[in-house]
């Protein structure tokens, strides 16, 4: 299998054979989980009565055991989930014209990791997590300003998580690498596996190749 990419330096690389599980991929891929700037994705969800929902999140970080996201827990994506933990999302990379689309089982992630991804956010986002509420939304735009102003100025040691704070671990069953090319057709790398068990480094995938 070969395929192509311009990385960040603009050199191009190629990739002739595709592992047998899909970690190195998104270790060439994503950035590394300390890196600020996080990629964004879009997820999907199903609502209650089996429509699909969607929007754009921050891949907080991934490991060996799947992706997370993190939000509040009054969104509406919180009681999807609690009614359908599938989930999809989708990574588009357009810089080096890589697009990664994942089908897993959503699941709470532990304190320790709503910690960690807490202390990852920026200040900005940190304060977002206390004041995004309808109440807030509701106020005009001069008092939505001096009642941001005010709470920043009340908590300029730093914001510690607050209760609505919450994120998910998604462990994937199928994972899709899409490749772009300047110079012949696009295609897709096809993970799969029966369970999303997680465990993403463990070689129990099936790997296909796909038209992009
Ligand atoms: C670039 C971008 C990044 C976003 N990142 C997040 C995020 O990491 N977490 C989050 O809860 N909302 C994030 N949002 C807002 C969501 O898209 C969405 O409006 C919010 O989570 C409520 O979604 P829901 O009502 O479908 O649950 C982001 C929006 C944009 C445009």
């Amino acid at each position: 299998m070969t395929s192509e990419w311009q990385n960040a330096s603009g050199e191009l690389v190629f990739r002739d054979d595709w592992p047998e599980e899909p970690t190195p991929v998104l270790t060439e891929w994503l950035p590394d989980n300390e890196e600020p700037a996080r990629p964004t994705m879009v997820v999907a969800t199903v609502d209650e009565s089996g429509a699909p929902d969607s929007r754009i999140q921050l891949l907080t970080a991934w490991d060996d055991h799947g992706f997370y996201f993190h939000t509040d827990t009054r969104s509406r994506k919180v009681a999807q989930l609690a009614h359908e933990p599938r989930v999809s999302f989708t990574v588009h990379l357009p810089a080096e014209a890589h697009q990664i689309t994942v089908q897993g089982v959503a699941e709470l992630a532990d304190a320790a990791e709503l910690e960690w991804a807490f202390a990852h956010r920026s200040a900005y986002l940190q304060q977002l997590a206390w004041q995004n509420t309808v109440e807030f939304a509701s106020l005009p735009r001069l008092d939505r300003v001096s009642a941001w102003d005010a709470f920043a100025v009340d908590h300029v040691e730093g914001f510690t998580a607050p209760p609505t704070w919450t994120g998910y671990l998604v462990r994937p069953s199928r994972l899709t690498f899409w490749v772009g090319s300047t110079s012949t057709a696009s295609r897709r790398v096809e993970y799969r596996r029966a369970a999303a068990t997680g465990e993403l480094s463990r070689s129990s995938w099936a790997v296909t190749q796909l038209a992009g």
